[in-house]
């Protein structure tokens, strides 16, 4: 029998980092990996239900199709407030007598794996190993002392539940992304505090279609414009008079421009304060995605065309959509030149000197 490796954690929720840990240990020792969901675990509190957290490793796991990995129960089906970590290896190491067990923990459970409950059985009966983390220093004491071994792996990335939580970084497998959504987990719920239930609707569509488009680019784009798409119209429900406020304060040059673009100011302001975006690049994103402006990054051309053609909009936008996904600059040129055209029908028409410089820059009229 291959080994297995008993992967354990509160997966609150699920991202990819965790999957590269459980394939590089599954490829190091040739083993199976169980993915074992803690019910409270000691060190933390615990964001969602049981049940949520289940379903999101369920799709995780589903959509990696790698046919080593499964889920077990053990922990949340014991009675009793807490599950311990020994419980759990003497299950297994029951479960299957004389196979090779391997207990994966992280880096930061390595400084006080001493302090776990019967931890010197935990180490007796199965092989600690332990994933590095790039910066985190590790207590070799308690290498030494429970034998441990170093996976050695440093490319997990700079993902963790708390900054997938925060809406700060979306490497995470798309069905989860969509399952909390869907369910109104974590980020969602900050975000109906601030946008109402139509408008975050646009929103989810917005980034969605986004993900779509820049994932021609790369994978870190198509997670940078899902967390761009929710944001880009958090200004929305600020009113004019405040908004106006916040723009005379932080961006006075935009003070005089007409109320219908204000919102994008307004949007990257609650985004750098109450997100804790810091990403220029998203920023600027939600910062011009109504005018448009001269010289527009990718994200920014992306973000400007997802907003317009997102398919909730209500008329028939698929032709644009089919072209941005095929090449996103073309496919921005594509709805530049339609929303001209819808603007130049109104009564003001293009009223703005970003719109104009834009038009201009990218239209050569
Ligand atoms: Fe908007
Ligand atoms: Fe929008």
């Amino acid at each position: 029998m291959k080994p297995l490796v008993i992967f354990g954690g509160s997966f609150d929720p699920i991202h990819n980092g965790h999957l590269r840990i459980a394939n590089t240990a599954s490829e190091k020792y040739d083993a199976d990996v169980v993915f074992v969901l803690a019910k409270t675990p000691r060190w933390k509190t615990v964001n969602e239900s049981e049940e949520d957290r289940l379903n999101m490793l369920s799709l995780a796991l589903a959509e990696t199709c790698n046919e080593r990995f499964s889920i077990s129960r053990t922990e949340l089906d014991r009675d009793g407030d807490f599950s311990y970590s020994i419980d759990t290896v003497k299950e297994f190491c029951a479960m299957y007598p004389g196979r090779k067990i391997y207990f994966l923990i992280g880096a930061d459970q390595v400084n006080q794996f001493d302090k776990w409950r019967q931890s010197d059985e935990i180490a007796s009966l199965a092989t600690v190993i332990f994933s590095n983390r790039p910066g985190f220093d590790i207590n070799m004491e308690n290498v030494e002392k429970f034998h441990m071994e170093s996976l050695n792996f440093l490319e997990s990335g700079s993902v963790s539940s708390t900054r997938v939580r925060g809406l700060n970084f979306m490497d995470i497998p798309v069905s989860v992304y969509s399952y909390i959504i869907d369910n109104h987990l974590y980020f969602v719920k900050e975000l109906e505090k601030h946008i109402k239930p139509a408008r975050l609707k646009h929103s989810e569509s917005v980034a969605m279609t986004a993900y779509n488009i820049a994932k021609q680019i790369s994978i870190e784009m198509g997670e940078k414009a899902l967390i761009t798409g929710l944001l880009h119209d958090l200004g929305k429900s600020t009113h004019e008079e405040e908004a106006r406020a916040i723009i005379e304060e932080n961006y006075p040059e935009y003070k005089d421009y007409p109320e219908y673009s204000l919102h994008q100011w307004v949007g990257r302001y609650m985004a750098e304060e109450l997100f804790g975006v810091t990403d220029e690049d998203v920023l600027n994103a939600i910062e011009f995605h109504c005018t448009g402006r001269a010289e527009m990054s990718s994200l920014e051309k992306i973000i400007y065309s997802a907003d317009k053609i997102e398919p909730t909009r209500g008329y028939d936008s698929s032709d644009m959509i089919r072209a941005c996904e095929e090449d996103y600059e073309e496919g921005f040129l594509y709805v530049l030149k339609e929303n001209m055209k819808f603007l130049d029908d109104k009564p003001l028409g293009v009223q703005n000197k970003l719109t104009q410089e834009c038009r201009d820059y990218y239209l050569g009229d």
